[in-house]
């Protein structure tokens, strides 16, 4: 079976940072509650003229020069995301133009906060099963800032915006052992009303502007996202015949400090080799995986031949893991 290698990785995130003490003058919070309750101390948010074409396409041209390929040797551009500059086009089209190069398919996923996990299966599967590609451009963008509701202080100390992407080829090294071993999806509809952004879907009663923002049951979200996400690791690390002792670093969607813990103790994995930089990120849905990962490699937390797991949950409710041999 051919292997499928993550060949370059970059991410861009806007230079204006939103402390939770600028929080703390736009809604009745306060930075203990938000730092004790979330771990997020800030994160970054976009002019209004940054849209998330932008990040998107920024974060791509890094992850071209770390792959150190040129676009004109991309075949797809898959693009995660939930807050698209348009309805339609797709973002990815959009970004396609910016970037430079043409008749390549392009084409949006929408599978929320896992939306990079799914992204990740389609591209792989696209470069295993046609013959033709050969990398593949998987972007998570999100301009989350767009959907935030500015007066719901249950949600807005939450999010924040930001863009990752990987290059994914073909291994073309036999003898190499690096590859994405595995990607595991899953999605439950009965869980769709606990977190939800009506915005232009055709059952919006039109009522107005308050429809675009985002709705969440935050502490069902909570138990969800801790019982997917340690279910979804269990299994796919018990269909590769692996323990997590085999994991060198796991690398969780960026939504909230006391999900990782969670996560951390249940799986039974030391809190130090679990990578976070929600910190000064804050939730950046589906942008948040390829951005730590970008970060973990910047930072020296991932080495060549380590096995490393990410770990997905989001609002459907969907979710994702994969096991990645690094290169
Ligand atoms: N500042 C101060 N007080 C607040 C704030 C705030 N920003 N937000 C809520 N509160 C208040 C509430 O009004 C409530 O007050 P009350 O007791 O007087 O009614 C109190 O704090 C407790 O509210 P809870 O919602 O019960 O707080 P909880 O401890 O559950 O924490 C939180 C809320 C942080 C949202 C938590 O439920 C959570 O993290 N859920 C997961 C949400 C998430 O990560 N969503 C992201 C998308 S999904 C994903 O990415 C996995």
């Amino acid at each position: 079976m051919e292997r499928v290698i993550i060949r370059g990785v970059g991410s861009y995130v806007p230079d204006c940072v939103l402390s939770n003490a600028d929080l703390e003058g736009m809604v009745d919070t306060s930075n203990e509650w938000i730092v004790s309750r979330t771990g997020i101390e800030s994160r970054r948010i976009c002019l209004d003229t940054e849209v998330t074409s932008d990040l998107g396409s920024r974060a791509a041209e890094k992850a071209l020069e770390n792959a150190n390929i040129s676009v004109c040797d991309i075949d797809l551009i898959l693009v995660a995301t939930v807050t698209p500059d348009m309805q339609f086009p797709s973002t990815a089209c959009i970004i396609q133009g910016k970037l430079g190069c043409t008749d390549i398919p392009c084409f949006d996923i929408n599978a929320v906060c896992s939306g990079f996990v799914y992204a990740l299966d389609v591209g792989r599967n696209f470069l295993i099963n046609n013959s033709m590609m050969k990398n593949i451009l998987v972007i998570g963008a999100e301009k989350m800032s767009s959907i935030v509701d500015w007066e719901d202080r249950s949600t807005c100390v939450l999010f924040g915006d930001g863009a990752g992407a990987v290059v994914l080829s073909r291994n073309t090294d036999t003898n190499s052992e690096a590859s994405i071993l595995d990607i595991l999806v899953g999605a439950d509809g009965h869980l769709s009303q606990l977190l939800y952004c009506q915005g232009f879907g055709v059952t919006a009663s039109g009522e107005g502007e308050r429809e675009r923002f985002i709705r969440m049951e935050g502490r069902e979200v909570f138990k969800e996202a801790i019982k997917r996400m340690c279910a979804a690791v269990e299994d796919i690390l018990l269909r590769n015949s692996l323990t997590i002792e085999d994991v060198a670093c796991v690398i969780p969607h960026q939504a909230n400090m006391r999900i990782i813990s969670a996560i951390s103790e249940r799986i039974k994995i030391p809190q130090e080799k679990i990578f976070s930089n929600l910190q000064h990120t804050g939730n950046t849905s589906a942008a948040s995986i390829p951005i730590a990962m970008d970060e973990a490699l910047q930072g020296g937390h991932i080495q060549s031949g380590d096995l490393i797991l990410i770990v997905a949950f989001g609002a459907g409710a969907t979710w994702g893991a994969s096991l990645i041999r690094w290169k």
